[in-house]
């Protein structure tokens, strides 16, 4: 079972120009709450509670004045410098103080799954071998993408092809053994000068060491990349949590159901918060006890 896992939160977002201006792509509002909510909630709800986040140096201290030493969730969050968009795959040689020998799991902070977990804790539960994820979308050429044989095997794997052999792309949540650092100082740049996160899965797919699993059709993986992209994701959470009465990505919440922290810690934080609709849901949270939901 891995413990730790990579939250990058990298790029300059120019895509998202203006916006990202000053603002950090990952801290920019999902609806109602930071876009990093979302891909920090999957980790806990992985059951991962050592966490790495890693950003520019000018948008660190954003997310670190945000999420704090993460105590309060009950999970610890380190920080670390990415200088320059080198790569996701640089993360790796970035955190390997952070990750040892023991492995680690990988998210892009503007990724967001929204569904049942199981196909992710089975993966961080494998114990030899890298564990990738593929996903039917209308538009591969924008990602990551896998071809399969007919048996179902993958075979092949190319980041953004211009003649896609797939509809499936490769989310950015990934789950690696402890030979991942060593396999990341193997890598060379790519022709657009970076580390890339296909070039590490290729190495383990060489190896015969890499699990593809399909997502779903059930689950969501919503993208955050563009601007249309951002509203729709924003779209969806609210249509589910207006529709439930509850929210996708509370952290607090998270921390709770999960049982990183206890209901005394949870009425210390509501009590720290400022009234609104947040504070009235986490109350509700609170007073339902951990077992629901
Ligand atoms: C990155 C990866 C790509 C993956 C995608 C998922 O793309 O390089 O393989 O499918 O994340 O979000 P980028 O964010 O650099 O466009």
């Amino acid at each position: 079972m891995k413990k730790k896992a990579i939250l990058l939160a990298g790029g300059a977002g120019t895509r998202l120009y203006p916006i990202t201006k000053i603002v950090c792509k990952q801290l920019l509002p999902v609806y109602d709450k930071p876009m990093i909510c979302y891909p920090l909630a999957t980790l806990m709800l992985g059951g991962l509670r050592e966490v790495l986040i890693i950003s520019t140096p000018k948008d660190l201290p954003m997310l670190r004045d945000y999420l704090g030493d993460g105590a309060h969730l009950g999970i610890r969050i380190e920080y670390a410098e990415q200088a320059k968009p080198d790569g996701i795959a640089q993360a790796f040689l970035i955190g390997a103080k952070f990750i040892g020998d023991s492995g680690a799991s990988l998210i892009l902070g503007d990724n967001i799954f929204y569904g049942k977990l199981d196909f992710y804790r089975e993966a961080l539960a494998l114990d030899h071998g890298a564990c990738v994820f593929g996903y039917q979308v209308r538009d591969p050429e924008r990602y990551g993408v896998v071809e399969f044989d007919a048996t179902g095997k993958a075979i092949s794997l190319e980041e953004k092809p211009e003649k896609p052999k797939s509809h499936f792309a490769v989310p950015g949540l990934y789950v690696y053994d402890g030979q991942v650092v060593d396999l990341c100082r193997t890598l060379r740049p790519s022709a657009r000068g970076e580390l890339e996160i296909t070039d590490l899965n290729l190495l383990y797919l060489k190896r015969k060491e890499l699990h593809v699993k399909l997502l779903s059709r059930g689950m969501a993986w919503l993208d955050t990349g563009t601007q249309t992209s951002l509203l729709e994701a924003g779209n969806y959470i609210a249509t589910i949590e207006h529709r439930q009465g509850l929210k996708v990505a509370c952290l607090e919440e998270a921390a709770f159901r999960m049982g990183f922290i206890k209901q005394t810690d949870l009425n210390a934080i509501i009590d720290r918060l400022p009234k609104g609709e947040y504070r009235d849901y986490l109350r509700m949270v609170c007073d339902e006890g951990p077992a629901t939901g």
